[in-house]
């Protein structure tokens, strides 16, 4: 997995869409699917707070507030992925409810992402530049999935030390 990371990016932004499509979908394996998602969206997450957001900041391609928005939405959707894991069954209202507010976390920040920071990626960082991210975007997405990082106890510790760090304290935020 290597190449520009606007486009590495953006291709996981797919992978979600269409994981959350599946789990809206009663006929699919919904357990199998949520623990799919956990691993790629802590995955994904990291790997862009830890070498895309810092990098995009040292190129003024986006700013302090951007990129701190955006964590705060990575840590949104894994409490709501949380949510998600924690239910027992996949087949009950309670577990439609947390996909439906999974999906409308995930859908906003997605959106948002692709507006706010892959497209001023594109105008103010130039291909070598995306080419280096891209390697180390993907180098520590796959580290994180190899190390099983969507697993339950993984997700409770990311999503207690983002309550801890005062992520999570403005729930409602301004979006
Ligand atoms: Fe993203
Ligand atoms: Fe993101």
């Amino acid at each position: 997995m290597q190449g520009d990371v606007v486009d590495l990016i953006l291709d996981d932004h797919r992978r979600f869409e269409a994981l959350l499509r599946d789990l809206r979908d009663s006929s699919q394996d919904r357990d199998a699917v949520r623990r799919a998602f956990a691993a790629l969206h802590v995955a994904h997450a990291e790997a862009e707070e830890r070498f895309v957001y810092p990098k995009l900041k040292r190129k003024n391609a986006v700013d302090d507030h951007e990129a701190d928005h955006g964590v705060e939405e990575h840590a949104e959707g894994n409490q709501a992925l949380l949510g998600v894991l924690e239910l027992s069954g996949t087949d009950t209202q309670a577990f439609d409810d947390a996909v439906e507010e999974l999906a409308r976390l995930v859908n906003h920040h997605l959106t948002e992402e692709e507006l706010t920071i892959l497209n001023p990626a594109r105008e103010a960082v130039g291909p070598q530049v995306r080419a280096d991210l891209g390697e180390q975007f993907a180098t520590e997405r796959n580290r994180q999935i190899d190390e099983d990082c969507g697993r339950l106890e993984n997700v409770r510790r990311i999503v207690a030390e983002a309550r801890r760090t005062g992520l999570l304290d403005d729930e409602d935020g301004d979006d």
